[in-house]
């Protein structure tokens, strides 16, 4: 048996500990052959992959980044890539392929699927939106650098009295917001499922400033105003048709400063949530996903992505996974809720 492996999308911490859960799960325990294919989809339409060796997979456990790169690109966009896709899956005789990725990874492993190849998924995003998992692998890192930055933030706007805005990763979803804003004691958080209203939050801002002299505020990447649309970075799309984010966290410390009169500043995180060493819950829950997806291959369960239930690992229809992104839970931000202000 010879499984291919591949890692696509935005990387995340945890990664090559997925990797490595794979790669030593098939060769030590079942005695078959991984080929790694070379950055997401790209190495299947390009023909780039090289066998994983015990010895490629030694060391990597707590690396941040994909020892195998990735790629967002996109063979459902263009036939001609998509047939260079298959013609490669059996040029490479690879009998099953794990797919490890977001939303849009995963949404190519399921067509793929449909068309009759065997094929399992691996949800991986700091950024926790896919449904069927409780978790992802990379997002509990994500949450710890955030956490200290806010941290950190808290000294300094103690120490100047200001506002000081945070902007960080979350397209659809406020995982990243809430629950780093949780842990870091955050006075108010932004995400995209609650268009927010500036008046309103001025005005809370507003009422805390009359017994505190700073405040922090959490904004996540794709927060949308009441009346407003998603700030983009560039109306420029990747090939699943994202443009990238980024900008709110500017608006709303601009609007901050300008309706209260209060000196606020702005910090924007970006890749140095992604970036780094997984923390050691990620690479547990990494190293689970990397041995269970292997065993999934062992039991043929095709068409399926492997998740986390209630502190089991379990498969859910890959179907699942893709139809729609998991949004914040609203009973954990009603709880941040009661430390605003
Ligand atoms: O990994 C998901 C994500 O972090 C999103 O929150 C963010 O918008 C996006 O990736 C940015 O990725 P890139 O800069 O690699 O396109």
């Amino acid at each position: 048996m010879r499984i291919g492996l591949l890692t696509g999308g935005g990387d995340c911490p945890g990664l090559n500990a997925v990797i490595r859960g794979i790669t030593r799960r098939a060769i030590e325990t079942y005695g078959w052959d991984v080929l790694g294919i070379k950055n997401g989809w790209r190495g299947l339409v390009l023909g780039q992959a090289e066998p994983l060796s015990l010895y490629a997979v030694s060391g990597i456990l707590h690396r941040g980044g994909t020892i195998l790169g990735t790629s967002r690109t996109n063979p459902l966009k263009n036939p001609d890539d998509l047939a260079k896709v298959k013609d490669h899956i059996k040029k490479y005789s690879i009998d099953a392929l794990i797919a490890v990725g977001g939303e849009d990874t995963l949404s190519v492993a399921l067509a793929l699927h449909n068309d009759g190849i065997k094929v399992l998924g691996v949800p991986k995003t700091i950024d926790n939106d896919i449904n069927g998992t409780d978790f992802t692998f990379g997002f509990n890192t994500a949450v710890s650098i955030v956490t200290e930055a806010i941290d950190r933030l808290h000294t300094t706007a103690e120490s100047h009295h200001r506002i000081m805005v945070v902007e960080v990763m979350g397209r659809e979803s406020g995982w990243i917001a809430v629950m780093a804003g949780i842990a870091g004691g955050a006075d108010a958080i932004i995400i995209p499922e609650i268009p927010f209203d500036i008046q309103d939050l001025c005005a809370k801002l507003k009422k805390r400033h009359q017994h505190k002299s700073f405040s922090i505020v959490v904004v996540a990447e794709g927060a949308v105003s009441k009346e407003g649309t998603q700030v983009l970075q560039s109306e420029k799309k990747d090939a699943f048709g994202h443009a990238i984010l980024g900008g709110i966290g500017r608006i709303v410390a601009s609007e901050i400063e300008h309706g209260l009169g209060i000196e606020t500043r702005l910090t924007v995180l970006g890749h140095i949530q992604r970036g780094g060493s997984p923390t050691a819950y990620d690479r547990i829950l990494a190293t689970r996903f990397g041995v269970k997806a292997v065993d999934a291959v062992k039991n043929g369960d095709f068409g399926k992505m492997v998740a986390l239930r209630s502190e089991k690992i379990i498969t859910v229809d890959l179907v699942e996974a893709v139809t729609e992104t998991k949004k914040v839970d609203m009973e954990l931000y009603e709880i941040a809720t009661v430390f605003f202000g």
